[in-house]
């Protein structure tokens, strides 16, 4: 017995904002965003919050894999921006859907975050405990820009993924998974600091840091190691993958990997044009974008791979 995704969702903000839109708000340009990430437009939220994003996602994903939201034993969300500390995300979608039955809970592994939440409710379908589950990778990272550094606001945007899961004869194989918390300064944001009557009153808010050079040297050497190591262990050769959807960091990044596996670059799918960085998001909504455009194929070997903020790395082998 292992899982299948038997249906997938995503949902992307309204409003586009291209690099010429940026190139007017602050000093870029579409040249310097595109030679050097792959990235076009982004979405980014106005109206829409993360659990407003999730819930429709969710909704989507639920329609696809025919069920209802109180069929759903289980929920749970990659995301490191929720709109609240508490509830978590996944209670907030459990609340917009009506899946009174379920458990929901988010987890925090930024870009990976997509793959640990699908491992967890692998793990977790496997002990008999549940019998499916909904697994979200959601971001709204435009809350966590420092939009006066264009370092790093112009690589990431906002939206959502879904997939529901089941047990089931065929689908997951197996995954690799890792974290490297010395390394975890690469990429950060700190929370809200503590303004309790005892500590000296601070007003900075976090937002995100990245050291770009360090996060690309870890990304294009973790992530073939990770893919050959599951790949490895279930004796799959990487000729035999059709697809392998790669976090959506970077165009540069996903190349590099493609190449020190010698594999083609058409097998590795991107949405980055026109999505950007989304984090958690970037999977499940590539995912259901090549799901949409009929690209899966039953028996198709695939791999995903996230890597981010942790650092952390993910991996999963499945066949669709
Ligand atoms: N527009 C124009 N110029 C810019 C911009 C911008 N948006 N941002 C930086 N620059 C300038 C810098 O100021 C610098 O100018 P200087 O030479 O006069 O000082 C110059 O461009 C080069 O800056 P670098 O930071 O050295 O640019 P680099 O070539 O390293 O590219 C990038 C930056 C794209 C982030 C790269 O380091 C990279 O690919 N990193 C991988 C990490 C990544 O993609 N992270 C995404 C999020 S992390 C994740 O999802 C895992």
């Amino acid at each position: 017995m292992t899982t299948r995704i038997i249906g997938t969702g995503s949902y992307l903000p309204e409003n586009i904002v291209s690099n010429n839109d940026l190139s007017k708000v602050m000093d870029t340009s579409d040249e310097w965003i595109v030679s050097r990430t792959g990235i076009r437009e982004r979405r980014l939220a106005t109206t829409e919050t993360t659990a407003s994003m999730a819930i429709k996602a969710s909704e989507k994903a639920l329609l696809a894999a025919n069920k209802k939201a109180d069929e759903i034993d289980l929920i749970i969300v990659g995301t490191i921006t929720n709109d609240y500390v508490t509830p978590s995300t996944a209670c907030e979608i459990q609340a917009g859907i009506s899946a009174d039955k379920a458990v929901c809970f988010d987890i925090n592994a930024a870009c990976s975050g997509f793959v640990f939440a699908l491992q967890i409710a692998h793990a977790y379908l496997q002990t008999g405990m549940y019998q499916n589950a909904l697994v979200l990778g959601v971001e709204t990272l435009s809350k966590l820009m420092d939009w006066n550094d264009r370092s790093t606001c112009v690589l990431f945007g906002d939206g959502a993924g879904a997939c529901v899961v089941e047990k089931s004869d065929v689908g997951i194989y197996g995954f690799d998974l890792g974290s490297d918390g010395k390394k975890g300064v690469a990429l950060s944001c700190e929370n809200r600091r503590n303004n309790n009557p005892y500590v000296e009153h601070s007003k900075d808010l976090g937002y995100v840091r990245m050291e770009g050079q360090e996060v690309y040297k870890f990304a294009v050497t973790t992530v073939p190691e990770s893919i050959l190591k599951v790949l490895g262990k279930h004796s799959v050769d990487p000729s035999e993958i059709t697809y392998f959807v790669l976090h959506q960091a970077n165009v540069r990044i996903i190349q590099s990997v493609a190449k020190r596996l010698q594999v083609s670059e058409d097998k590795f799918p991107m949405n980055l044009d026109h999505c950007g960085n989304i984090s958690a998001g970037s999977i499940p909504i590539l995912l259901d974008e090549m799901n949409q455009k009929g690209m899966l194929k039953k028996g198709d070997k695939i791999i995903f791979s996230g890597f981010g903020g942790g650092l952390t790395w993910g991996t999963c082998l499945l066949e669709w």
